[in-house]
């Protein structure tokens, strides 16, 4: 018989929305910030971060059984499941820097659940981790254990995307459960998906062995990672010879083995997830002696690093070849829209770039604070005094504002509202020739053309 879930601690806000389904299960969120637990329990639910949807969430369960502490050995105690799920950062340096998840935070998080527990927990990896991290998190949990007190490990890792968190919770194409195939381990297994039972369909919920559960969360976004760095290859043959990236990918989408989604051409993929989880997977087939199952995946994120260049690149080249001096509006900061999440945007490699040919660069992005910004910039030109960047950039706090008197305007991240742009006033404010670079597919160029301005897309000549 496997146990009823009761209560559950958990250190990610994704357990909202268990809280909100299960109004029967006590789900506390633990943090060590006060100032975010704080605001997490604001009156007037001014939240640390931003998701759609997640406010409604919390003023439903809040108070009711969703709680937010930074008592975190109380929420471990009183747990009889708890979620890890602790940044992965990718190693800055010793071994494997560069490339191997950094496990400190979830070798951290284990030894506190070791050292606190005075009852038997299930405690589950929801972390994004390398295979086989479960095994060193049940060695540190055994070997920590008191008498009575026993511990099972389960993986299930998220698979949700930032900007549809919310609505990928509650609809998710699968929840995926990994246990060791123990009659413990199963059964534990079985309390979890009698949680999800709560709202997910049956069939969604999947119920695999520990490795492949933890080797299928970077499978997932090394293959969807490889889906856009295909397609952003396609898009430089398109530019080269005519075709048009968009009708290839709905040609090619249409066959119902390949799908039409995740087939957007870009200026490059970025979040804080797929260069992250790819270099992972690459420094684990290298472990394992299989470089050439490393470099396979390896060109995915460097395909990526060479579209980003390329853009920035035609940039120049449509601009007679120099950019020195002349003012660039880039719309669009955040990685991708709905979010003002900036991890890996793409928007910080071009801006660097321009910089780096002595342009002025205005920016302006509706979600993205303007100190995030700035320590985006800071951090990706190490050696540039801070006066230096601030006499070449300026934000903005509209896109008719960082459109006036540019020479070219540069759309990074696919906002909704530059679609809503007056791009006719815009063209009366800028230098003419008005270059447009649309790195996003967003704009109508023929539209835009008719007004007056040189439009330059991806995927197309
Ligand atoms: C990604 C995955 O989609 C989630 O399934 C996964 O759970 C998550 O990582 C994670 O591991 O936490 P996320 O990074 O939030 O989610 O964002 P995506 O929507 O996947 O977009 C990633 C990047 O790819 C963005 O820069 C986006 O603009 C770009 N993209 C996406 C394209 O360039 N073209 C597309 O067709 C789709």
């Amino acid at each position: 018989d496997s146990v009823k879930v009761t209560k559950i601690c958990c250190s990610g806000p994704t357990c909202a929305v268990i809280a909100l389904k299960c109004p029967h299960i006590i789900v506390t969120i633990v943090d060590l910030n006060q100032a975010r637990v704080d605001a997490w329990n604001s009156p007037d639910f001014k939240l640390p971060i931003y998701e759609p949807g997640l406010e409604e969430v919390v003023r439903e369960a809040r108070g009711r059984n969703l709680f937010f502490s930074t008592d975190v050995d109380k929420g471990i105690e009183e747990a009889d499941l708890i979620f890890v799920s602790v940044n992965t950062p990718t190693k800055k340096s010793g071994v494997g820097a560069g490339f191997a998840a950094d496990l400190n935070y979830v070798e951290l998080a284990t030894r506190r659940i070791a050292q606190v527990a005075r009852t038997s927990k299930i405690v589950v990896e929801k972390s994004t981790v390398p295979c086989r991290t479960a095994e060193s998190m049940r060695t540190i949990l055994e070997a920590n254990s008191k008498p009575g007190c026993r511990f099972d490990i389960l993986s299930n890792p998220e698979f949700l995307a930032e900007g549809t968190a919310i609505s990928d919770l509650f609809k998710p194409d699968r929840v995926l459960i990994g246990s060791l195939q123990t009659p413990e381990g199963l059964s534990a297994c079985q309390s979890l998906a009698a949680v999800y039972a709560n709202w997910v369909p049956k069939d969604r919920v999947l119920t695999v062995g520990l490795w492949s559960s933890e080797l299928s969360k970077l499978a997932a976004n090394a293959m969807l990672a490889q889906r856009i760095s295909s397609i952003n290859a396609l898009s430089a043959i398109c530019e080269a010879t005519g075709a048009n990236i968009d009708e290839v990918a709905h040609a090619v989408g249409y066959d119902t083995r390949i799908g039409p989604k995740f087939l957007k051409a870009s200026v490059g993929f970025g979040g804080s997830c797929f260069q992250k989880d790819i270099l992972n997977l690459v420094y684990l087939s290298e472990s394992l002696h299989l470089p050439e199952v490393a470099a396979y995946w390896r060109q995915v994120v460097e395909m990526n690093e060479h579209q980003k260049r390329r853009f920035s690149k035609r940039v120049v080249d449509t601009m007679f070849n120099t950019i020195t001096g002349k003012r660039i509006a880039v719309l669009g900061f955040a990685f991708k829209a709905d979010t003002g999440d900036t991890r890996e945007s793409a928007a910080i490699t071009l801006i660097r770039d321009f910089q780096s040919e002595k342009a002025y660069v205005n920016i302006y992005d509706p979600q993205v604070p303007h100190d995030q910004i700035w320590a985006d910039l800071a951090e990706a030109s190490p050696l540039a005094p801070v006066e230096t960047i601030q006499k070449q950039v300026r934000i903005c706090s509209s896109a008719m504002e960082a459109c006036q008197d540019a020479e070219a305007v540069v759309i990074a991240t696919e906002w909704k509202e530059f679609n809503d742009i007056d791009w006719e006033q815009v063209y009366s404010n800028m230098n003419k020739p008005a270059f447009i670079f649309d790195g996003r597919l967003l704009v109508d160029a023929e539209k835009l053309r008719k007004i007056g301005f040189s439009v330059t897309t991806i995927g197309r000549p």
